[in-house]
């Protein structure tokens, strides 16, 4: 069984779809849930399930994100994770952190990467006049939002969409995704997920 660390921001609930997933012959377990925030509402999640917990702030790490990377591994370093996945996680990591994961990380990003890396994906997706929207999950390489894609869920884009509505109904599709991508690549599976909302 592989052992998962998850990283989350906010409110995890790609977390909770990954963990309420890792059941029976799942091949992947959660050894710890972390976050940059210690009032994330993930890791209160997390505690109340009994799931190991570690907070890292990054606040006291300013300007120097190789400190805060070494201080993510060594809390990493007492659970003994084989796999990390990023699950809202809102910082960015440097390509040495990246290159010591590389092949045992993976994030969710909310657009059809290649298209709209980066913030704000639903308003450019809009903006764009685009039909079709939705979610990746993608290998962690050190360019942000890139790397080999291993799912991408989809929908058709209406009229009524706003910014939100776009959010909720990707979001929805997120936890749809995420754990039958982690399926997979726990079981060292990299044959892509593709799923249509
Ligand atoms: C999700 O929509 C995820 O795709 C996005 O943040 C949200 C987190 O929600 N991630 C990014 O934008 C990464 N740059 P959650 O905390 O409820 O899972």
């Amino acid at each position: 069984t592989k052992r998962i660390a998850i990283f989350v921001s906010g409110g995890g609930s790609n977390m909770r779809a990954l963990v309420e997933d890792m059941t029976g012959d799942h091949p992947a377990r959660a050894c710890v849930v972390l976050s940059n925030n210690a009032d994330a509402g993930g890791i209160a999640w997390a505690r109340a399930r009994g799931i190991a917990t570690e907070v890292v702030d990054h606040r006291p790490f300013p300007g120097d994100r190789p400190a805060f990377e070494a201080a993510l591994n060594s809390a990493l370093d007492r659970h003994c994770p084989d796999m990390i996945c990023l699950a809202g996680f809102m910082r960015k990591l440097t390509g040495g952190f990246t290159d010591h994961w590389a092949g045992r990380m993976i994030n969710i990003h909310p657009s059809l990467l290649p298209k709209y890396k980066g913030l704000h994906t639903h308003a450019r997706a809009l903006e764009a006049g685009d039909t079709q929207h939705g979610c990746t999950v993608h290998e962690v390489t050190a360019a942000l939002d890139d790397g080999p894609i291993l799912g991408q869920a989809s929908l058709t884009i209406s009229q009524d969409d706003t910014p939100d509505t776009l959010a909720a109904r990707v979001l929805t599709l997120e936890h749809q995704l995420y754990p039958a991508v982690l399926r997979r690549f726990a079981a060292d599976d990299r044959s892509p997920v593709f799923l249509q909302g």
